[in-house]
């Protein structure tokens, strides 16, 4: 099998970890993957713990990425991080759209469209979450709503920048519950992710785009989920808290790899 995409594993720390832990994670990480560059590794930390974790990083595979940005670059926003105000720390990536801010910052597609145009003004590879929720699904409405939200938050992306794009499908009713869409069901929705991105950008633009999925995913998971041939990574929550349990992903996506 030969999917022509490098694996991405992404572990989202959310509301997470004092920079004390951060380092120490970042650090466990570092050492257990040793140098293996055949899977791009991304660590995501809340932003009190960005500096701390772009110095361990720092000479290391591993990437760092942030949970958010503003769209502006500075300004009057209260409690707000600018892409600008990152890039002193060398992140590589921005998670964008994931569905805890969409649900508790209510943010729509739109403002996350400002979100992603910012990103790559300031360079960064924009993680884009999509996904729908249960009620979504039982009403057979999953494909309509991760069109609505790929297009509504791609808008003004030129083909050129969408090849530094990574999508995650994030069924919201698998996030933190323990409950995996089968990797028959990902390998749909996924494959769908990849018709739209293909109508968007063309065919092989949306080849080279990466899509991630998100949602319980666990080291006993994971190798079923990446061996889909559209799921091209993972972006991990609860288990990404532990080194133990995000390198045993890592390396399942580093396995896989090497069997292609
Ligand atoms: P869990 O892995 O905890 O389900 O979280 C997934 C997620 O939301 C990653 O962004």
């Amino acid at each position: 099998m030969d999917k022509h995409r490098k694996y991405i594993i992404a572990g989202n720390w959310k509301m997470n970890k004092t920079s004390g832990e951060s380092v120490e994670l970042a650090d466990a990480v570092i050492k257990e993957i040793g140098d293996q560059a055949s899977v791009d590794v991304v660590l995501c930390p809340p932003f009190t713990s960005i500096a701390a974790v772009s110095s361990v990083v720092e000479g290391s595979p591993v990437k760092l990425g942030a949970q958010n940005i503003h769209p502006a670059s500075s300004g009057a926003y209260t409690g707000e991080v600018s892409a600008e105000m990152l890039r002193y720390f060398y992140p590589t990536y921005v998670i964008l759209g994931h569905s805890e801010r969409r649900k508790y910052f209510n943010e729509t597609d739109a403002f996350i469209n400002e979100k992603v145009l910012a990103a790559f003004a300031g360079n960064l590879k924009p993680i884009l979450c999509v996904g729908e929720t249960l009620e979504e699904r039982e009403s057979g409405k999953t494909l309509e709503v991760v069109d609505t939200q790929i297009r509504g938050c791609l808008v003004d992306v030129s083909e050129k920048d969408a090849e530094n794009l990574v999508v995650a499908y994030e069924p919201v009713w698998a996030i933190g519950t323990g409950k995996t869409a089968t990797p028959q069901i990902a390998q749909e929705v996924h494959d769908s992710i990849r018709h739209i991105l293909s109508d968007l950008f063309g065919q092989e633009a949306a080849q080279r785009i990466r899509i991630q999925y998100g949602g319980s995913m666990k080291p006993d998971n994971a190798r079923d989920l990446l061996s889909q041939t559209d799921i091209d990574g993972g972006l991990i929550g609860g288990a990404a808290l532990n080194a133990k349990s995000f390198t045993d992903i890592v390396n399942a996506a580093v396995s896989l790899d090497s069997e292609e």
